[in-house]
């Protein structure tokens, strides 16, 4: 591939800032692009732009802001698999996985038309219900809180930055997009797409700019909305600096697969291990609700575990441009090799290594612990790798307990055929969803998505985004014949 420059977008039009940094694959260290790197002036435009947008395109048409939704998923799906080439290349995803989160990208923009030809109906209530309110009836409508920051992580470098950008779309909200500095490729890509539309300028903003350079975004007070998705600890540190803002704060996780005794046959097992392997090992592990944790009942643990090593070990590694590959690189090589001293930690205190445990440059193999300490790292913080620890316990309670022992609450999931059980799971687990029958790693990008404890605030999913962006107003009226 020859290296390109690309052009960042500042309220809807193409621009070039002073400077570019290089974009390099994560497999081969190559570089893949320059970008494009936006001055403190043409950040202040994109700001300033957003924030004079607010009130104007909260009044744009609905069907507007519906075509141009549509457009952006149509875009995507006719060039989806040179999205996902870019993606790969970027992120070192695996091809097969970037071709799903496009895929994912195009329903989450279609769901996005759909909700704003849907949103602010308006809600009527009769005030009449008591004497002070005869002759008087409440309309409440949605409006923006003003414009949105929205910040993306690496890890799914269209369809998260999709997360935020559609909703706020759709509700009438203008965006000002920053993705991460890693992956930068996919959003202005969507920006092409944007750019195709008839959205008004100031409505939306892709702006490249270094982390060292994002206080003075979150801080910005014309940004009274973050909408913000990565570590916990950069999410919580933008939370304590602007304590008054509105922000959602998708998190970390360390998610955990239970296999209860019921969820015993031969076919049920292979089921559970084959979906334990994929989704501890896709994208790298680098997932927050990747499967970290399997805790399975002791009645099924042994046939259980050795099904999920051998399905490990069939993980194709490799180079991440190749259709059969199943596990490419991690983003860089710095984050194998703090995965491979948690891993090497934990072996250290006694953990016992099934499979795996071995660094090639960014690349981890796919790997599997038990007996794992529970005061080492990779038994309480989030590993965001291809690594697996297996925990057997004694019945359903203590699996779940063993699910809450946990700083973090994103998603768990709950292999069991028993009615009961899901429902006593569901409230039980501290998680802000309960998959049942499958892993953790199941998000359907309508639901609502977000963490418990240490995982975030607030939630995304389309329409729940939308929410977030905007606050009820209420309309009443007087002195009507009701
Ligand atoms: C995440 O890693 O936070 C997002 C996972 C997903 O969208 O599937």
């Amino acid at each position: 591939m020859s290296t390109s420059t690309h052009a960042f977008w500042l309220a809807g039009r193409r621009a070039t800032g002073d400077h570019t940094f290089d974009v390099t694959s994560p497999w081969d260290g190559r570089t893949v692009a320059a970008v494009s790197v936006p001055t403190d002036a043409q950040v202040e435009e994109a700001v300033a732009a957003a924030h004079a947008a607010v009130a104007s395109f909260a009044a744009t048409p609905a069907h507007v802001r519906a075509a141009a939704l549509d457009h952006v998923a149509r875009r995507l799906g006719e060039r989806a698999e040179e999205i996902a080439r870019l993606i790969s290349d970027e992120n070192g995803k695996p091809v097969k996985w970037a071709r799903g989160e496009v895929g994912r990208a195009v329903s989450v923009f279609r769901f996005a038309s759909e909700e704003a030809r849907r949103f602010n109906g308006g809600e009527a209530q009769r005030l009449d219900t008591d004497a002070g309110g005869t002759g008087r009836l409440a309309l409440t409508r949605r409006f923006p809180k003003g414009a949105v920051l929205g910040i993306a992580p690496f890890n799914f470098p269209l369809n998260l930055c999709a997360h935020k950008v559609a909703p706020a779309l759709a509700a009438g909200v203008p965006i000002v997009l920053k993705p991460a500095p890693a992956t930068p490729l996919s959003a202005l890509l969507l920006g092409e797409l944007l750019a195709e539309t008839d959205l008004p300028a100031g409505s939306w903003s892709v702006l490249t700019v270094p982390n060292d350079r994002m206080p003075a975004l979150v801080e910005d007070e014309r940004l009274p909305v973050i909408s913000f998705t990565g570590s916990e600890k950069v999410g919580y540190s933008i939370m304590d600096s602007v304590p008054r803002k509105q922000c959602t704060l998708e998190l970390g996780g360390n998610g955990a697969a239970v296999v209860l005794a019921d969820y015993a046959s031969d076919e049920d097992l292979d089921r559970a291990a084959s979906r334990i392997a994929t989704f501890s090992n896709y994208q790298g592990g680098q997932s927050c609700i990747s499967v970290q944790r399997v805790i399975a009942d002791t009645a099924v643990y042994d046939r259980l575990a050795e099904k999920v090593v051998a399905a490990v070990e069939a993980q194709v590694t490799g180079d991440p441009a190749d259709d059969a590959t199943d596990v490419g690189p991690l983003i860089s090589e710095d984050a194998a090799q703090r995965v491979e001293s948690w891993v090497d930690e934990a072996v250290r205190e006694g953990a016992t290594l099934l499979t795996g445990g071995k660094r090639d440059g960014a690349a981890y193999a796919p790997t599997v612990l038990a007996d794992v300490p529970e005061n080492v790292a990779l038994a309480r913080e989030e590993v965001f790798g291809p690594v697996l620890t297996l925990r057997r316990v004694d019945g359903e309670q203590a699996a779940f307990a063993a699910v809450n022992d946990s700083k973090y609450g994103l998603q768990a999931g709950v292999f069991t055929h028993d009615l009961q059980a899901a429902f006593r799971a569901h409230r039980a687990l501290e998680v802000g969803g309960v998959i049942v029958g499958d892993v953790p790693s199941y998000r359907a990008d309508q639901m609502p998505y977000g963490g418990a404890k240490l995982s975030g605030v607030g939630r995304e999913g389309v329409r729940y985004a939308m929410d977030d962006y905007t606050y009820e107003r209420v309309l009443v009226l007087t002195g009507l014949a009701l």
